[in-house]
């Protein structure tokens, strides 16, 4: 019993958490560049231009964009057969509604995907994972139409440019964000109304259908997938109005996944707009579109689940969307208090694998935890190999014995970045440690940890060996 052959092994990085240089060769800002550092539990903060009294984390983050050689022959050492990354909008088009693009955006990801393919390894790109341009900030960001046809344009030049180089590619990162971290997702507000997440979220899907149908039309050998993030619950408990709350929270996520995978709106989704009156921008053509342009592959994130019920009537609250106010007295949390739930990563591939009949891949799963450096040098994070060896073996359960098609898995933060929730650096994720705090001081150096060997005889035996 193995994993199967051509199983992709790997990483995941987004471009903002990474590559630093926010403003080098041309680039323009981001979202993701106007996020301060959360400091003594406050939120992170939004500001609506640069504030130089204001730290923010991913101006600089782990330097990949100068270091990209080595952290990239760091992960060819691991064995790597897949690398999930992102290209940041802005380096390509750094205003989002640019004529034309910036040479020398294309020219860095030139020069990382080819080093990958050097390596042998499989690229599997992410158009947007969190970082809207600003300059897209005058039509209200994803509000807008015309922000679907800016982000269609800049899908194509990236077909076009990377055609036969990358196959794999995600449109939106986690597009059930919209409901949870819309800041994130797509420049809306945490505040904002419903109707505007709703309308954002519409404009997401419809761009995104077109650039499937496009990708296709382009190389049919290009594979296009939706990112989920995988924000399963259970019922708190058999009381059928638990049951029902629970259903009422799943329905919030799972219409996205329903729209990206089956063309249309769920009667569910479409009912619950009726009852809030609201009325989604449709335009001629996009039930064609949504129909003609359903996604090849599913991946999503894997960190957590929750608990949900008659308290939580489908509402998810907190800056990170994940508190339901209830707790799993079964499992365990970690440091920033995510349940850890193995056994529910079998539950869920069963789950979406039961409902959409594609092939999944698993593209977020890790442990977020502070590392101790010993005084020889090295770094024991026999918690990070036991928390992701848990969920291998459940992935494997789902594989040889429920015969759920995986694709592969990519672990989140192969190398430690900038967190999404915090932008902490010290919430580390990675088999390779990079030496800087939270505020980006230190060497940058990157030091390999115990979890680095490990994965490597894991990725070099195929998933046959996850001992210590
Ligand atoms: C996912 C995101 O939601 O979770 C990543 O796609 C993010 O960008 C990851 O980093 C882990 O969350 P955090 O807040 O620990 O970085």
């Amino acid at each position: 019993m193995s994993f199967p052959k051509g199983f992709l092994w790997g990483g995941a990085t987004s471009a903002a958490q990474i590559e630093g240089a926010y403003n080098r060769d041309g680039k323009g800002l981001s979202t993701a560049d106007m996020m301060t550092l959360a400091e003594s539990g406050n939120p992170r903060e939004i500001t609506g231009k640069i504030e130089s009294d204001k730290f923010y984390p991913t101006h600089f983050a782990i330097d990949h964009y100068d270091r990209y050689e080595e952290d990239i022959a760091l992960f060819a050492e691991m064995g790597f057969k897949g690398y999930r990354l992102s290209f940041a909008w802005t380096r390509i088009f750094p205003n989002g509604d640019d004529e034309v693009p910036n040479e020398k955006g294309l020219a860095f990801y030139d020069k990382v995907i080819d080093l990958c393919l050097s390596y042998g390894i499989e690229p599997l790109v992410t158009i947007q994972h969190f970082d809207t341009p600003m300059g897209l900030e005058k039509y209200g960001f994803w509000k807008s139409r015309k922000v679907v046809d800016l982000f269609v344009k800049y899908s194509e030049v990236l077909l076009r440019h990377f055609n036969g180089r990358v196959r794999y590619w995600l449109t939106f990162n986690e597009i059930n964000n919209m409901s949870t971290m819309p800041w994130n997702a797509g420049g809306i507000s945490i505040n904002a109304s419903e109707k505007d997440k709703m309308v954002a979220a519409y404009h997401q899907l419809v761009a995104s259908a077109k650039v499937v149908k496009l990708a296709h039309e382009i190389d049919p050998n290009n594979q296009v997938g939706m990112m989920y993030n995988g924000h399963f619950s259970y019922p708190n408990s058999p009381d059928p109005e638990d049951i029902q709350g629970n259903e009422e929270f799943q329905q919030k996520m799972l219409f996205y996944a329903d729209v990206q995978c089956r063309g249309v709106y769920p009667n569910f989704k479409l009912k619950e707009l009726e009852r809030q009156n609201i009325v989604l921008p449709t335009q001629e053509g996009d039930a064609e579109i949504l129909k003609e342009g359903t996604v090849d592959y599913i991946s999503f994130s894997y960190y957590l689940t929750h608990v949900c019920g008659k308290k939580t009537k489908g509402i998810i609250k907190g800056l990170n969307g994940l508190e339901t106010g209830y707790t799993n007295p079964y499992i365990k949390r970690t440091q920033w208090g995510w349940g850890i739930d193995p056994k529910g990563l079998r539950y869920a591939l069963n789950f979406l694998y039961n409902r959409y009949q594609l092939p999944l891949i698993i593209v977020e799963n890790g442990l977020g935890a502070e590392d101790k450096i010993e005084e020889d040098g090295t770094i024991q994070d026999d918690y990070r190999i036991d928390y992701i060896k848990q969920h291998l073996i459940e992935m494997k359960k789902a594989i040889d014995l429920d015969g759920v098609p995986v694709m592969g898995y990519t672990a989140w933060g192969p190398i430690d970045l900038v967190a999404a929730s915090t932008g902490q650096l010290r919430k580390r994720y990675g088999f390779i440690y990079v030496d800087l705090n939270d505020f980006g001081q230190g060497t940058g150096n990157r030091i390999r940890k115990k979890s680095f060997d490990w994965y490597k005889e894991v990725i070099s035996s195929n998933g046959e060996n996850l001992s210590i």
